[in-house]
Parts: structure tokens; sequence; C-alpha cells
């Protein structure tokens, strides 16, 4: 039977007592936490390459079945809550050893994550920027790339590029790549693309360049892949194919771009197409931010941020974001194991029953507040 404490009425008065208590203690948790997701937001709204960036370095397999193991866990934690107020020692027993289970798997893989994690210095400190592996690194192709060998795609095609090109590119940079003024600029006597290799440039044209990046010459925005999301990576290399062509063809005849075969209609500058992709800025930009956050498989085969040329400034901050939310989430599933286990070894003596359900019901809830931060930490870390 329980006990009633001398400052009580009775049970109920005890039990009410109790869960107030716990539920201003899991206030106080849910201030704490909510610092940390302040410390996300204002983070990732000034520097949104860097979640983009470091999030492709989390696994979202591991993560998702961690999510999957939490949320089974809550719902052990449940029922176990159910088994001691009708009294089913036994039950309750078991539904308390499937909980610990369950934190047990989600420690497990968490400590996967984390030593692939150190093993490769992905850190929050200078440590990062150091190479784990100093002399060992290779180029290992990822995704679409690392299934399909380059080889078997198609030799880029000039003729083909031409084609494509009216259609995506034309209409800003003219027929042959002349430029309008005010909405694409010269590409045969471009600098700037003869500068980079037929990788970099297929890079540049999937991303476009923002009228407000700090490289934007004109004012104007080069949208990502012109304004045609459908355009393959292998097109884009047709087309590139055909630019390297305009470019000989410019070089060929130096200082008198407008002489030649060039049409004269496309020097007109009524005829230029209006910038057709610039759109809402709002979704512009979007697109742009998503497009740079993804992995292109034939030319980001770098996942090791000590080789990338294309890695934001203090990448690092991720995974400190990344170590300090995960791993004050982790500290309150081992101190809920701890809590747990104590649980079961009252129930595995009888302690708990009908009159006497309290303390599993407290632990209950603070087991279901441990799983909910997680079902925020997933998507804001992994999913992004
Ligand atoms: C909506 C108009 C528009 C379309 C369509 C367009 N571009 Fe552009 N592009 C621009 C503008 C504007 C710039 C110049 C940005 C700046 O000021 O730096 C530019 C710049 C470029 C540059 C960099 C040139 C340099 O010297 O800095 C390349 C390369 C390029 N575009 C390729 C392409 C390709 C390839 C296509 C077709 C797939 C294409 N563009 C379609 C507007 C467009």
């Amino acid at each position: 039977m329980i006990r009633v404490a001398h400052q009580f009425r009775d049970p109920r008065q005890q039990f009410a007592a109790a869960k107030l208590g716990m539920w201003l203690f899991l206030a106080t948790e849910v201030l704490f936490f909510g610092g940390l997701f302040c410390l996300y937001a204002v983070f990732r709204s000034n520097h949104p390459e860097i979640f983009s960036y470091g999030s492709r370095f989390l696994d979202t397999t591991w993560g998702g079945i961690n999510t999957v193991v939490l949320i089974t866990s809550s719902f052990m934690m449940a029922m176990a809550v159910r088994c001691a107020q009708l009294g089913r020692k036994k039950e309750l027993v078991v539904f308390l050893s499937l909980t610990l289970l369950c934190c047990v798997d989600f420690l497990g893989i968490k400590a996967i994550e984390y030593s692939h994690k150190f093993h490769d210095n992905l850190v929050w400190g200078t440590q990062f920027y150091e190479d784990p592996h100093p002399g060992q690194w290779q180029p290992t192709l990822v995704g679409a790339a690392a299934v399909q060998p380059i080889t078997v795609l198609m030799p880029p095609d000039p003729e083909q590029g031409r084609m494509l090109y009216r259609s995506s590119c034309a209409g800003c940079h003219g027929l042959t790549g002349e430029g309008f003024p005010g909405s694409g600029k010269p590409l045969g006597t471009s600098g700037f693309i003869r500068d980079l290799d037929d990788n970099r440039l297929l890079r540049f044209i999937n991303v476009g360049r923002p009228a407000n990046d700090p490289l934007n010459t004109t004012g104007v925005m080069m949208p990502p892949k012109g304004g045609r999301p459908g355009l393959e990576d292998q097109e884009i290399r047709h087309i590139i194919a055909y630019i390297r062509d305009l470019q000989t063809q410019a070089g060929q005849a130096p200082g008198d771009p407008a002489s030649g075969a060039r049409p004269a209609v496309a020097q007109v500058p009524g005829i230029a197409i209006m910038p057709f992709s610039e759109g809402p800025k709002g979704l512009a930009d979007t697109y742009f931010e998503l497009d740079t956050g993804k992995v292109d498989p034939i030319d980001k085969p770098v996942l090791d941020p000590r080789h990338d040329p294309d890695r934001p400034e203090n990448a690092h901050l991720f995974f400190g974001v990344y170590f300090l939310l995960t791993g004050m989430h982790g500290a309150h599933v081992i101190i809920g194991m701890g809590v747990i286990t104590w649980l079961l070894i009252g129930a595995a003596r009888g302690k708990y029953g009908r009159n006497n359900f309290t303390p599993v019901d407290m632990v209950g809830l603070y087991w279901h507040l441990v799983d909910l931060i997680w079902i925020f930490l997933f998507p804001l870390l992994y999913l992004i």
C-alpha cells in the first residue's frame, strides 16, 4: 500500500503534487532545449550554407532508424505506465525492459555515428581542418556516379550543345554567345569561362549566380541551369562543348566580336527575350539554395571537407551545433536509462501496482519529452 507523506491529505493529493512538480521540471527542460534551438535558429539563418553543407555528412539512415527506435520506446513506456496502473506486475517488467532495450539501441547507433565523425575529424574545433588520414585521400564517387561509371556517358557533343544552347541560353546570352546588355554576358570572350575546367563550369551553370552574389558583375541574375531545372548534367556538358567552340571562334576573330558568321538579328536589343526565368525573387533564391545543397554526383566526388574547394567558411560550426544538441539529448537518454533501470529493479520486486504507480508515471512523462526532442532534432540536423 502506498505511504502518504505527512504533508499530504491523501494519496490523491500526493499524486497531484508529484505530477505538478514533474511538469514544472519538464517546463525547465523545455526552456533549456528552447535556448539550444534558438542558437540553432540564429546560426542557421546567418549561415545557411554551413548547414546545407554540413548535414550531408550525417547519415539519414542511422538517424531515421534511431527515430523509429525512440518512437517505439515511447510506446513501450506508455504500455509500462498502463500496466503499472492496472497492477499487471509481470507485464510491467517486460515493458520496462523493452524500453530499456530501445535506449541501448539508440545509444549504440549514436556511438556508431559519433565514432565515424571522430574518426574523420568531423568535429567542432580546429581539428576539423586537419586531414585525418594524411596521404590516403582518394576521391570516392558517390550517388549515381558510383553506380554508373562516367565512361558509360556519351562524350559531349557540340552540335547537340548548340541546339540545347539555343533553347536554354540564347535568350539571354545571344544566339552565338555575344550577350545582351542587361540580360546576359558575352560568353565567347569570357575569361571566366576560359579559366574554369568543364567540371567547374558544369557546377557553375547548375548553380547560377544570384544578383546579390559578390561575384556578380552586372547586377542581373544568372538563374541556376539558365532557368531550366530539367536540364541534365549530360546536356549541360553538351552545351559546355558548344561554348568551348564559341570561345575558339571568338579567339580567331579578336577585336571584332560582331563580325563573321554572327547573325545580325541577335544584335538587335528588341529581339532579346526577356529574362523569362527570373521569376519571383523568393522562389528563385530558394531554388538556388536547394541546388547548392545537393551533392552533384559527377562534379562532387569529394566527401572529405579537407579536400573540398567548395567548402563554405567555418563549416566546422555545423558540427559544433550537431554535437551540442545531440550530446545534450544523449545525456538525457543516459539519465533516462538510469531511472528506467531503477524502476525495473523496483518492478521486479513487485513494488509498483494499482495504488503505487506515481514513479512509473513520472518517468514516463520524462521519457516522452526526451523522445519529442529527438523528433525535432532529426529533421533539423539530418534532413536539411
Ligand atoms: C535569364 C537570363 C539568362 C539565361 C537564360 C542564361 N544566363 Fe547565363 N548569365 C546571365 C547573366 C545575367 C549573367 C551575368 C551574371 C553576372 O553579372 O555576373 C550570366 C553569366 C553566365 C556565365 C558566366 C560568364 C562570365 O563571364 O562571368 C556563364 C558561363 C553562363 N551565364 C552560362 C549560361 C548557360 C550555359 C546558359 C544556358 C543553360 C545560360 N547561361 C542561361 C543570364 C542568363
